[in-house]
């Protein structure tokens, strides 16, 4: 095989075969394939698009271009969630303990990341003790004994998407139905889902800005799950703004704790509750949604789901007295609040560039090396259709530095107040189940 041919078979709008992108994908991989004729195939798929049967073996050939994690030993279906994005988005860390109280199993491989805050890994390091250093013997016994664990990044998952992906960066490739899903699908099924809950944001904080887009990716999302054996659905949700109303690790942390206590913000609450009852359905512990629904409100009600919680933690060597007393998370010098300079209701609060605000005061990584600051971050008072008077505060501020003049100026431009009354935006669009 020769890759210019297989290009320009793409390029004239052909579907490729199995062996062909298995071709692609190993010899790419192996350093055989130039990037500049990979570019050329990715550029091809952007205008071309991929079959559904060519979504499903690119995303098994780059599943298989490195390692892939055995759950076997652990009982159950291991059903994994996994969020397009968005900012302040804590619903890992509330789903993780959640489902967990009602016997699906959770066995998390998460990692740092880049962004406007850390990883869920970051944000669980702001409990003092808490580490993911753990081996996969210690990893599998932890969830089969408390039904929760989270093991760092190992190993070398899904090499050909690290690649691609970086490539795809520099050459306006990452916008690509096929290419998004099959990035995504790849990395879930290599860490070893049985099953997998997908949120996907629309919104202006989110990488599919339109609701059209947003069920495009899902759809081709589920259907590659699906063909490849491991049952899949997709929950569209909104990015319009921040999802609950903190912004940052500690804070998140906190949230998180409120939310699994019953007093969390409703919309994370809301979504957490249906991300959920959908794992709890794909893990076959309910036979309905409803009836998932009711289990999990019952584990926040008896205080199971926060036992679950403490337990997890300190499985890990966390400190696990911060679920009831949350002042021990790291908490910063200052905190500033950010008031209105005029009276109406809040119209706009655009996620990403809030993200950007609690960027500035260090909560999230610009680069591999760059140090988060756990204890910094963005607390909103206002959500979208609230009224706000003149000098109320919109925003708290928690800051490790004094001037915070940027991170203002930059939260003023974020937030928009209208003068006449603002419809609340849904939560939820669409689910997308085959
Ligand atoms: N996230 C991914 O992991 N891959 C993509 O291609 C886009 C977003
Ligand atoms: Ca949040």
């Amino acid at each position: 095989m020769r890759m210019v041919d297989l290009i320009e078979k793409k390029r004239d709008g052909h579907a490729l075969t199995k062996e062909e992108i298995s071709f692609i994908i190993n010899e790419y991989t192996k350093g055989n394939i130039p990037d500049y004729q990979m570019s050329a195939f990715t550029m091809a798929v952007y205008f071309q698009g991929m079959t559904e049967q060519e979504r499903a073996d690119l995303t098994l050939a780059m599943v298989h271009s490195g390692d892939t994690i055995d759950l076997s030993k652990i009982e159950g279906i291991k059903v994994d969630k996994h969020s397009t994005g968005g900012v302040g988005d804590t619903t890992t860390l509330v789903l993780a303990p959640l489902v967990a109280a009602v016997g699906v199993p959770v066995a998390k491989m998460s990692g740092r990341g880049l962004g406007h805050t850390g990883g869920t890994i970051d944000k669980l390091e702001a409990v003092a003790g808490f580490h993911v250093e753990i081996d996969n013997e210690e990893f599998i016994r932890l969830v089969n004994k408390n039904k929760v664990a989270v093991i760092g990044q190992s190993g070398n998952l899904t090499p050909a998407d690290k690649k691609l992906y970086a490539l795809r960066d520099v050459t306006a490739t990452v916008n690509s139905i096929p290419l998004i899903a099959s990035s995504i699908m790849s990395k879930k099924i290599a860490a070893g889902a049985d099953a997998i809950v997908l949120d996907v944001k629309t919104g202006a904080g989110a990488f599919m800005k339109d609701l059209e887009e947003a069920r495009e990716l899902a759809k081709a999302m589920v259907d590659i799950g699906n063909n490849v054996g491991r049952q899949t659905m997709a929950v569209i949700s909104d990015m319009s703004q921040p999802l609950g109303f903190a912004i940052g690790n500690s804070l998140e942390v906190k949230e998180a704790i409120d939310t699994l206590r019953g007093n969390g913000p409703s919309d994370l609450e809301e979504l957490c509750l249906t991300l959920g009852s959908h794992m709890v359905v794909l893990a076959k512990k309910a036979t309905s949604t409803e009836e998932a629904r009711s289990m999990l409100k019952e584990a926040i009600s008896s205080g199971k789901a926060l036992d679950t919680l403490k337990l997890f933690l300190s499985a890990q060597g966390g400190d696990a007295s911060v679920v009831d007393d949350p002042s021990k998370l790291p908490q910063a010098k200052y905190i500033v609040e950010l008031e209105a300079q005029e009276a109406g209701y809040v119209s706009e609060i655009i996620a990403d560039s809030i993200g950007t605000a609690a960027m500035l005061l260090g909560a999230g990584r610009a680069t591999k090396e760059s140090t988060i600051d756990l204890a910094v971050g963005l607390e909103l008072r206002k959500k979208i259709g609230d009224e706000v008077a003149q000098g109320e505060s919109l925003v708290t501020i928690h800051s490790n530095f004094e001037n915070v003049q940027e991170v203002k100026d930059k939260l003023y431009a974020s937030i928009k107040i209208s003068s006449n009354k603002v419809e609340v935006p849904p939560l939820v669009y669409d689910r997308i189940l085959e």
